[in-house]
């Protein structure tokens, strides 16, 4: 019988998770579907019910991957200690939560530095922030997190045992990344970082946002001649864990990567 999996989020029809997964499936050519879960926080606890019985594996996001957590049977250690799940394993109707994310950043920074002994400013302090944190503490670098509610970062910081700085002040860094939500809030707004000046005190320049590719934040970046990283790499390497994940099978990420791309 055809597997079943998909994205559960709130919205979920723009996600670029179906391409990737059933071009993967179909490159392997295990019998499985992948598709989409436009559920509404009132249908959440009847959806993940049903799941059980009818669904492998759940790629999870906005906003569900704090609260999806009540709904399993157990949590990874990584997904525990960053506190947010991504990805969703059924066992014979035994559900377990996972975090890929923090996979995903890394391979994605990784590709262009060794995050060992690099300090990183992030930007933002929700789930995904939670995640990347998380990883670069994991491979030796150091984090200063920033955010708009400054309350929230020192929150954060306090329990990543990392530093947070001020939404507007200065910061000199090796990295910075980019995860709030502004743009998808406002479209057309320039917040500080964006500035030449705020820019200028980093050498690599992360955004975990994809549309458009180059967003206003590497635009800038590229003009002071920074090294990017785009934001379908995060994406890419994310899903590759969480297609080993279900399949306990090698990812094709060259398919992924090239799913992505065709339909950028
Ligand atoms: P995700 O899971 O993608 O990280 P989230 O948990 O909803 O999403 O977090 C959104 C982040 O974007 C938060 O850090 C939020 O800042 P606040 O804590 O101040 O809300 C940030 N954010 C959202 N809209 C923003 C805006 N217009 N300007 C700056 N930051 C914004």
């Amino acid at each position: 019988m055809t597997q079943k999996f998909g994205i559960l989020a709130f919205p979920a029809k723009h996600s670029l998770s179906p391409v990737m997964h059933n071009a993967a499936f179909q490159a392997l050519g295990i019998d499985a579907e992948y598709g989409v879960f436009e559920i509404p926080p009132e249908d959440l606890r009847g959806f993940m019910m049903e799941a059980r019985e009818t669904i492998a594996g759940l790629s999870v996001s906005v906003p569900y991957k704090e609260t999806i957590l009540k709904h399993l049977d157990e949590i990874s250690p990584e997904a525990q200690k960053i506190g947010a799940v991504n990805t969703i394993l059924n066992r014979d109707g035994r559900l377990s939560g996972f975090n890929t994310d923090f996979i995903g950043s890394n391979k994605a920074l990784e590709e262009v530095c060794d995050l060992k002994g690099k300090k990183v400013v992030v930007l933002g302090a929700g789930g995904s922030a939670r995640a990347i944190i998380y990883g670069i503490l994991e491979a030796g670098g150091k984090v200063i997190v920033k955010n708009r509610t400054q309350e929230k970062a020192e929150k954060l910081a306090e329990e990543f045992g990392v530093e947070a700085s001020e939404w507007g002040a200065v910061d000199q860094a090796d990295i910075l990344i980019h995860t709030t939500s502004v743009w998808l809030e406002d479209p057309g707004s320039v917040p500080f970082f964006c500035n030449l000046e705020y820019l200028d005190h980093f050498e690599i320049v992360m955004d975990i946002f994809y549309k458009p590719l180059t967003t206003p934040l590497l635009k800038e970046a590229l003009k002071l001649g920074k090294t990017i990283v785009t934001g379908e790499k995060m994406l890419v390497f994310q899903a590759a864990e969480q297609f080993k994940l279900w399949t306990d099978r090698e990812t094709p990420v060259e398919v992924m990567k090239k799913a992505i791309t065709d339909c950028a």
